[in-house]
């Protein structure tokens, strides 16, 4: 039984897991705490972890009505991420585990996108084609083993979730800006603003989103600000399509190069549901099994580290103790 933290970006997270089985997944959003600047603020969020951690660990264990004692090993999210975010789960994880002489598991963050896909109910095994999206990164991971992935594919500026949170700064909407993107585009119509899908022409599987982003400027300066209010929900529709659109077009280019019997997705932007529609579409079309897990597994937590602590080493007591995170 594996306790795991995650504390990366702006989410204090702590999980039980089991062989695969979430005990506990506790997740405590700063988001409101970052509205009102539109974005992250690192020390913010870094305090806010320091102030949340415990409480946190707590309720993950009474949760899944578990003690310290019971734990074999503690996991934590060593990196990539904001440098004091990540410490304060870092410190977190080597004080409980220090203190009952546990050994340590760390976690790649986006190794724990793709391993969300291995908690039960029905997990996924390797091998599968994975789209990893997130804030932070946007990727296609080939994965192969239980323990990493290899990166086939990846943003050559801006993250997918990144892109659609600077969309929703520009229309005006609030943070995390890709669930209020697909709520607007909801009532919107995709193909009313034709933003374009980048990288379309270049081969490999690489992505780009500072063009759609820069599109989406240029189309909200050149209307008034009543205009701009009265096409909110078109210029959201036609974005998120841009999105989904070049999201899609790689990941249909990964299944044309490789052999994948199966697909996956991660990472928050992977909670989307006209991207899950349209993945799933794809899949249909060509007869290839998709994996989707529940939308809080998408978007950051614990339990996702956990799941892919349980295919890693652990480091005994205590040579864990001068880690550090991983920028
Ligand atoms: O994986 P995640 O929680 O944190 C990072 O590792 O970055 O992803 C957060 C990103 C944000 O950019 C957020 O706007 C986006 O995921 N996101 C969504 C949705 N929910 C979260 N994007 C599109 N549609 C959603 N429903
Ligand atoms: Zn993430």
């Amino acid at each position: 039984m594996i306790l795991a933290l995650e504390t990366s970006c702006d989410d204090t997270c702590a999980a039980v897991v089991d062989r695969g089985r979430v005990l506990s997944n506790v997740i405590s959003s700063q988001a409101a705490h970052h509205a009102e600047f539109g974005g992250v603020v690192p020390e913010i969020a870094s305090r806010h972890h320091l102030e949340l951690v415990n409480p946190i660990v707590d309720a993950a264990l009474r949760e899944a009505a578990v003690s310290l004692d019971d734990l074999d090993a503690v996991a934590v999210t060593r990196g990539p991420g904001l440098i004091g975010a990540l410490l304060v789960g870092v410190s977190t994880a080597k004080a409980l585990a220090a203190a009952r002489r546990l050994p340590m598991i760390q976690v790649d963050h986006l190794h724990g996108h793709v391993a969300a896909n291995f908690l039960e109910p029905d997990p996924l095994e390797p091998p599968f084609l994975c789209l990893v999206a997130s804030g932070g990164h946007t990727l296609l991971a080939g994965v192969t083993a239980n323990d990493g992935f290899e990166t086939l594919g990846q943003t050559l500026d801006d993250a997918a979730g990144e892109a659609l949170d600077k969309a929703a700064r520009v229309l005006g909407l609030g943070y995390p800006g890709g669930p209020e993107i697909e709520r607007l585009a909801a009532d919107g119509n995709p193909s009313a603003y034709d933003f374009p899908v980048a990288m379309a022409r270049e081969p490999g599987l690489d992505f780009s989103f500072s063009g759609l982003k820069t599109a989406l400027v240029y189309a909200a300066r050149d209307l008034t600000p009543e205009r701009l209010h009265e096409e909110r929900a078109d210029l959201a529709a036609s974005f998120q399509a841009a999105v989904v659109g070049q999201l899609t077009a790689k990941l249909k280019r990964a299944l044309d190069d490789g052999d994948w019997p199966a697909v996956a997705l991660g990472g928050g932007v992977a909670a989307n549901g006209p991207l899950r529609d349209r993945v799933g579409e794809i899949c249909a079309e060509r007869g290839v099994p998709l994996k989707l897990v529940a939308r809080q597994l998408c978007t950051d937590n614990a339990a996702m580290i956990g799941a892919a602590a349980e295919c890693l080493k652990k480091e005994a007591h205590p040579a864990y103790l001068d880690w550090d995170a991983l920028v």
